[in-house]
Order: C-alpha cells, then sequence, then structure tokens
C-alpha cells in the first residue's frame, strides 16, 4: 500500500491530535483524583474542629398532625376536627421548641397568627358553605405558612441581613406573600438568609447562623435556609423560597425536604429584597418549599396567581408515557466530583422509572452542563439591579478598596461572601459573552430536543451531602448544577431520596421543559411513594 505525502501529514496530524486528547483526558482523570483527595482531606480537618461540637438530635414532635402534610391539615380544618387554632398554637410552640439549636426563625408574628386562626375557626362555626366550597377559594385556610426575611411580609422584620438595615420592619406584604395569605394561610414567622440571599449558607451579621436539623455542625445551605430548615424539623408546613442560582432547591436537598423552582418568569418579584416586579427579565424565581411532594401543586398554583393556565398543573400524568433520561456526572471541573453515594440514589430512581416508562431510559451528557458555573456567572451579569450598589441600602456603591482595610481590623460590617462576590465583579476578567452566548444556545438547543413535551430529565444536585459550616469557603462553587437550570429557565423539583451514611440527607432533581412544571412534580410524588421522600431529623 503506497500512501501519497498529504495523507501522511493528515495521519501524523490525527495522531498528534489523539495522543493531545489523550493527554488531555489523563490530566482531567488526575485533575479529579486530586479533587476527591483534596475534598477528603478537607471534611476531615473540619471534623477534627468540630468534634466536641454539639451534635445532639431534634427532640420528636408532641402532637402526631404536625407530621402530616399541609394539604390534609387544610382538609381537617375545613372539615372543624381540628381548629385551626390548635394548629396553629401547635406549630408555634414546635418553633421554640427547635430555634434554640436551628435558628431558623428571625422574627414572628405569633400573637396577631393565633388572633387569625381564632377568626378562622369562628369563620368555619358559622359559614354555609361547603368544604368543597372553601377548599376552592382558601385551599390552606387556617394552615399556618412561613417565608424569607428578605420577602416583604408587613410588620416583620425586612434586613437581608445588611446591618444597615437592621431595624427596618416592612410596611407592605410582597406578592407572593399576599397570595398565601389570600388563600387563607396564616404568616407565624420569616426565617433567616445569607446577607443579600447571596452565598450558599445561611449567615448573616445580623442574626447569624442557621444550623442543619440532622446535624448541627453541619450547614443548611442558601439563601432559603431558615426556611428549608424550620420545615423539616416541623416548625412550619409550607415555606416561600426563591432561587436565583439554587436557593429553594439547596436548602431542601441539605435538610431534607421537597423544593419546586417554576419555569422562570411566571410569579411576579415584587416584593423580594429590593424587586419591584418591574426589572425585566430575570433568573429569580419564587417556589414552594415543603415536606410533602402533595403539597407542591395546590401551594405553586396560589404562587401563580394570573399565570396559573400557563403550566399544565391540572394535566393528569400517566408515568408510562414519561420519557426519562439521567445524567450522574455533568463534569464541570470547577464543582467536586459527584460522590457514590449520589450516583447510587440517582441510580436507584432510574431503576424504578425504568420499570414504569414504556421509553428506554437513556444516560445522557451534554456538552453545555460542562460550563455550568461559567454559564450562570455570565447570566448574572445579565441580571438587572447593582450588587454594591444594593449592599450599601441602595446608598451608594461599596467598594471593595475601603472595605478591604476594614476587613482587616475587623471593621468591616460585610460578609466575606458579600465581599468574595465584589470581588468576583470587580476584580475577575468577566465570561467571553460571544461564547457564553453561543454554548447557552446549544444547550438550550440540545435539552429542548432531549425533554420534548414529555420528557424529564434526572440530574445531580449536588457532588455531596450537607458539608460542615464554613467548608464550603474552599467548594464555593459546588452549586452550579443548581444553578444551570435557572439560566435554561426550567422547571425543576428538587426531590429527597433517603439519607446517606452519616444520616444526611440526599436526592436529587427532576427537571423537564418550560411549562411541563406537571411532569416534575409527577415523578416527586412517585419517587416519595415508593422510596419515602422527607426522613424526619429525629427519632422519638
Ligand atoms: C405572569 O407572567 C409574566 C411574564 O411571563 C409576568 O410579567 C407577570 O408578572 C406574571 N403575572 C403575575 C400576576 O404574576
Ligand atoms: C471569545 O470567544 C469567541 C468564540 O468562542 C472567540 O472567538 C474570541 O476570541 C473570545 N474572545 C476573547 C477576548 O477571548
Amino acid at each position: 500500500m503506497t500512501t501519497t505525502p498529504a495523507a501522511n501529514k493528515r495521519y501524523r496530524k490525527e495522531e498528534k491530535h489523539a495522543f493531545k486528547d489523550c493527554v488531555k483526558q489523563v490530566a482531567i482523570l488526575l485533575f479529579l483524583a486530586l479533587r476527591i483527595v483534596i475534598d477528603w482531606f478537607i471534611d476531615f480537618v473540619f471534623g477534627f474542629f468540630y468534634k466536641n461540637d454539639d451534635t445532639k438530635k431534634l427532640p420528636g414532635v408532641k402532637e402526631n398532625f404536625l407530621l402530616k402534610s399541609a394539604s390534609s391539615l387544610a382538609q381537617l380544618i375545613r372539615e372543624k376536627q381540628i381548629s385551626s387554632e390548635k394548629v396553629v398554637v401547635a406549630y408555634i410552640e414546635r418553633i421554640k421548641e427547635v430555634n434554640p439549636s436551628l435558628n431558623a426563625v428571625v422574627d414572628d408574628r405569633y400573637d396577631e397568627a393565633i388572633k387569625e386562626a381564632k377568626d378562622v375557626d369562628k369563620f368555619l362555626a358559622e359559614t354555609d358553605l361547603t368544604t368543597e366550597e372553601i377548599k376552592k377559594t382558601k385551599p390552606f385556610l387556617g394552615v399556618p405558612f412561613t417565608s424569607k426575611e428578605s420577602t416583604s411580609a408587613k410588620g416583620l422584620a425586612f434586613t437581608f441581613g445588611l446591618v444597615s438595615r437592621k431595624s427596618y420592619i416592612a410596611s407592605a406584604d410582597a406578592a407572593v406573600v399576599e397570595r398565601l395569605k389570600d388563600s387563607g394561610a396564616i404568616l407565624i414567622a420569616v426565617t433567616n438568609i445569607p446577607e443579600l440571599n447571596l452565598w450558599c449558607e445561611t449567615r448573616n451579621n445580623i442574626y447569624g447562623q442557621t444550623q442543619n436539623p440532622y446535624d448541627l455542625t453541619k450547614t443548611v445551605g442558601g439563601s432559603s435556609g431558615g426556611e428549608a430548615a424550620i420545615i423539616s424539623a416541623c416548625g412550619s408546613p409550607l415555606g416561600i423560597g426563591t432561587d436565583i442560582g439554587g436557593s429553594t432547591r439547596m436548602p431542601a436537598y441539605f435538610c431534607g425536604v421537597f423544593g419546586h423552582k417554576p419555569t422562570t418568569g411566571l410569579i411576579t418579584t415584587k416584593g423580594l429584597t429590593f424587586r419591584k416586579g418591574n426589572e425585566g427579565e430575570t433568573m429569580v424565581s419564587a417556589g414552594t418549599i415543603t415536606r410533602f411532594a402533595e403539597d407542591i401543586t395546590p401551594f405553586l398554583k396560589l404562587l401563580l396567581d394570573d399565570n396559573l393556565s400557563l403550566p399544565k398543573l391540572d394535566q393528569k400524568v400517566n408515568l408510562q408515557d414519561v420519557k426519562v433520561a439521567y445524567c450522574l456526572n455533568p463534569q464541570d471541573l470547577r464543582v467536586s466530583p459527584v460522590s457514590n453515594e449520589v450516583i447510587a440514589a440517582i441510580l436507584k430512581a432510574v431503576d424504578h422509572l425504568s420499570t414504569i416508562s414504556k421509553y428506554h431510559v437513556d444516560k445522557i451528557s451534554l456538552d453545555g452542563f460542562r460550563y455550568s458555573l461559567s454559564l450562570w456567572r455570565h447570566e448574572m451579569s445579565k441580571e438587572p439591579g447593582n450588587f454594591a450598589f444594593d449592599l450599601s441600602n441602595q446608598k451608594g456603591d461599596i467598594s471593595l478598596k475601603s472595605e478591604l482595610p476594614k476587613l482587616i481590623f475587623g471593621k468591616c460590617e460585610f460578609t466575606i461572601p458579600a465581599l468574595m462576590r465584589l470581588i468576583d465583579l470587580n476584580v475577575l476578567p468577566p465570561t467571553n459573552k460571544s461564547w457564553a452566548e453561543d454554548k447557552k444556545k446549544q444547550l438550550v438547543q440540545e435539552i429542548q430536543e432531549l425533554l420534548g413535551d414529555n420528557g424529564v430529565l434526572l440530574f445531580p444536585s449536588c457532588p455531596t451531602e450537607a458539608p460542615y459550616h464554613y467548608a464550603s469557603f474552599l467548594r464555593p462553587y459546588n452549586f452550579a448544577y443548581w444553578a444551570i437550570f435557572n439560566v435554561l429557565k426550567l422547571p425543576v423539583t428538587q426531590v429527597p431520596l433517603g439519607l446517606t451514611k452519616k444520616g444526611l440527607p440526599i436526592g436529587l432533581q427532576v427537571v423537564s421543559n418550560h411549562y411541563n412544571d406537571h411532569l416534575c412534580i409527577a415523578i416527586a410524588e412517585e419517587l416519595q411513594r415508593v422510596f419515602g421522600g422527607w426522613t424526619p431529623p429525629f427519632t422519638d
């Protein structure tokens, strides 16, 4: 056989290319192995630090009805089998019992809430309406709920964890809070958040840090960390979350409850921190945090209000017709490798769903997922608002130059994550815009094709269980697998799937195409039915 010089050259080029590819693959593998060792070492060192710390378990609930779903409590109240007052009082007592350990609730309206509950009972005693009629107009009549401190709730603290807002009290309800109140639900308290909601732990210089109900030495995630913690601990049945980079789903995952981030753009943002609701396109969406999958749909319907008809929430889902795909390792190199326990949890769900779906369950990996963090970072640069301005309570721009010296002398009033955000915005180079837009376009196209109108994607939430407090500073990018779905504006349900060897919650994300929230929720309900859903963070 003879070869032309051109073919020879091509061959050598291909060979060189293959060699380069091989070196790259080996380098990536070495890097991942190193990551695993470093991740293990971080936990080892932090383990020493926290060893003698408080790891006591939360006490069990005194009233069994605290273990019921919000929907079933609403039904019992409507049928006058239990009074709203009894339910509200029991939840308040539960908060008082667990909050010294968790530091989740930061302001409350207990007296008003009990008065409102008495009014509900009085109304029910006198009304001629049938329970069905009440269910239609006031689906959560008499049921307590909680919300983030950073979401405006009339008469309650509204600081977002900014020291400069220390005495701020909200003068009006955010639209989402108003909608829950209109449904008959009773606001009992607001909960802790990271400063300005932008960190993967819940800690600020006004209220301090929130602890994980499964292990007080571990984080609850952020930013809806107070919500997820108090809901998991049975201090509230319904919590309004908000999510720009995983803020509803991350704490739900770390605290073992359900979190749903709906298709983006359907729920007004009026009253979420500084937002007026007229800022234009954003990745932020309010969402639901609940212990039970069956509460997601009725809760979400309230948040959607005028846009109720856009997602197909009333469409019945036949699981046989749902096409399931799964991804085990999205391979963003800035994120820790996905742990074996997380992979096993996803495979458990895959195995079960493959016995139901009439389609083959496919394992997929899309190139764009490798850039989850960069794509989110680029998308954040398009968000309305100015972080440095907001940090000053909108009085001027906070500058890194003046804050860093203050930090050294212990005079800086901001948290480290806020300063890290300033560094990211002002010092680090921006993500290449045309590259990011291209990658995003490609990913959007691929994922829409994959999901179609009847598909769901099972996706890792986080590479690990909840880390120790402060350990996230050494792994600040591990939120990227939540954040990529803010970029894509897709609906996602965070589903709990039991506990790890160390007794911490684990779970996965169920993603579907725009407006197909009902598919995510149907899968969440099925996984709850089979694998048990929320596992209480207490035993007796
Ligand atoms: C409905 O969605 C649109 C955008 O899709 C949004 O501008 C509007 O605020 C939403 N309406 C309500 C009542 O939330
Ligand atoms: C940005 O990305 C584009 C397309 O990937 C590339 O052509 C361009 O050189 C990049 N620009 C910079 C400044 O790196």
